[in-house]
């Protein structure tokens, strides 16, 4: 009988990708591009079946390659964990929450290691994906798997392997971005890699499965460390009638020792306003307090008080309260160009608003629908649709907020036909002739 290091070498080994989310159908789709025969699980049968049908629900996979891979019998969906027991390798995939107090919520990662304990089999590799703390796959997956009586590291190998995929990055994909691998034996490390390598991905391996866990959240620290500091000089700029955009612009010609990170609304999406937090909570285990992340964090989180503030603000300049105002959205997505709207600043911004007595619509071209409320922002659920964007909607809205900024919005016009603007990206820079009516965040009050 082969061993999995033979099956990793002649691509026979049947891979098993466990949540077929933003992360998890780019994987599976990288694996059947590499000729591997795959089964993608989820416990969603909605998305089981669009994948079975070769419909993408991600933008990063187009709709041609996953047919393309479902016909060819490399790619098939299932909701039956039964799987598990038939394949030679398991990623798992699946979402990392937190609670509302800033906890991390790990219910997915056990749910997806006691679905796979029964099925188990002697010989199979488990890689975490899944972005979390160091220690989780030690301390969480390992007992979970080993509770079916085989060891781990002995009867079956296990690693984590974070992933550092960027929704919408057309350069960096899931096939050419390196990975980084910790097992939790050099021959864990050494079956992951080399798989990893098979599926084409350039590997980095580190020496334990912590290494490769702190890996990944040194990456989301440092961005939200780094976005934090922008945004700390942005409002002190406001306050010295500087415009901060133009600073950036000047420092990042120096060629080395600076990197340019933008102010903005805050943080969102599924990695950097939560994932430094399973770091802190985690230190704390330690007597150690992660100051620099918490500290970001408020930092960030004050921004979309900021843009609500400066919508206030640019209204009473025009004679206007911001209760009863009408206010349009621009964008709700967490950043441009994608359809991910989840932790979005746009969720806060607009609670905020309607808070304060604001009527908010929005627009995005890639988010139909969006729910803000439910919670101590706003206690009401608002369920919102995102209304076209013409020259009517524009011209009725008392301020219309740039949260968002999609390439494929035309802000000349949106500045053309709006009776205000409060510009929070800067994506409004090269529109000239209209100063009196645009509040940039990050620039001086021209009003
Ligand atoms: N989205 C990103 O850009 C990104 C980038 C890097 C890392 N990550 C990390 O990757 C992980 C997954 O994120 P995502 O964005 O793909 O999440 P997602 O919500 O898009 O996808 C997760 C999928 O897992 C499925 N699922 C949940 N529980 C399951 C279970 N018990 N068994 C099988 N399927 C289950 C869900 O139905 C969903 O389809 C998270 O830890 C996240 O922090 C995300």
């Amino acid at each position: 009988m082969s061993t999995l290091q033979d099956k990793i070498a002649d691509r026979s080994v049947r891979v098993a990708v466990i949540g077929l989310g933003y992360v998890g159908l780019p994987l599976a789709a990288a694996f059947a591009k590499a000729d591997f025969c795959t089964t993608g699980i989820d416990v969603n049968h909605g998305k089981v079946d669009a994948v079975n049908a070769g419909h993408s629900y991600i933008p990063d996979v187009p709709d041609d390659d996953l047919a393309t891979h479902v016909r060819s019998g490399r790619l098939a969906a299932t909701s039956d964990y039964d799987v598990v027991g038939e394949v030679d390798a398991a990623f798992i995939c699946v979402p990392t929450p937190y609670d509302a107090q800033r906890a991390p919520d790990l219910s997915y990662i056990e749910a997806a290691s006691k679905s796979i304990r029964p099925r188990l089999q002697p010989g199979q590799l488990i890689v975490l994906q899944s972005t979390t703390y160091p220690g989780t796959t030690e301390e969480i997956v390992q007992p979970i798997l080993e509770e079916s009586g085989l060891k781990a590291g002995v009867d079956f190998h296990l690693a984590f392997s974070p992933e550092r995929i960027d929704p919408g990055n057309k350069q960096w994909s899931a096939y050419n971005t390196p990975k980084v691998v910790g097992g939790l034996t050099p021959a864990c490390t050494r079956l992951a890699a080399d798989l990893l390598r098979q599926m084409g991905a350039p590997v980095h391996p580190v020496s334990s499965t912590r290494a490769a866990e702190l890996t990944k959240l040194l990456e989301n620290t440092f961005r939200a460390v780094n976005i934090a500091l922008v945004n700390e000089l942005a409002l002190l700029a406001e306050r010295m009638d500087i415009d901060f955009w133009e600073v950036v612009d000047a420092a990042k010609t120096k060629p080395f020792g600076f990197m340019p990170f933008y102010p903005g609304p805050g943080v969102g999406g599924h990695c950097i306003p939560i994932d430094p937090y399973y770091l802190s909570w985690k230190a704390r285990e330690y007597d150690y307090y992660a100051e620099f992340i918490e500290l970001a964090g408020e930092v960030n989180q004050a921004m979309t008080y900021h843009v609500v503030d400066l919508v206030s603000r640019a209204l009473s300049l025009h004679g206007k309260p911001l209760s009863g105002a009408r206010v349009l959205v621009l964008g709700v997505a967490f950043k441009r160009d994608i359809d991910d709207a989840r932790n979005s600043p746009a969720e806060r911004v607009i609670e905020l608003l309607l808070s304060r007595g604001a009527q908010v619509a929005y627009h995005d071209p890639y988010v139909p629908s969006f729910r803000v409320g439910g919670n101590v922002f706003h206690r009401e659920p608002v369920p919102l649709e995102s209304v076209e964007l013409t020259e009517e909607e524009l011209a009725a809205a008392d301020c219309v907020v740039i949260v968002t900024d999609h390439r494929s919005v035309d802000y000349e016009r949106v500045v053309r036909h709006a009776k205000l603007v409060v510009d929070t990206r800067n994506t409004t820079a090269g529109v000239s002739g209209y100063g009196e009516k645009i509040v940039r965040l990050g620039a001086p009050l021209l009003l």
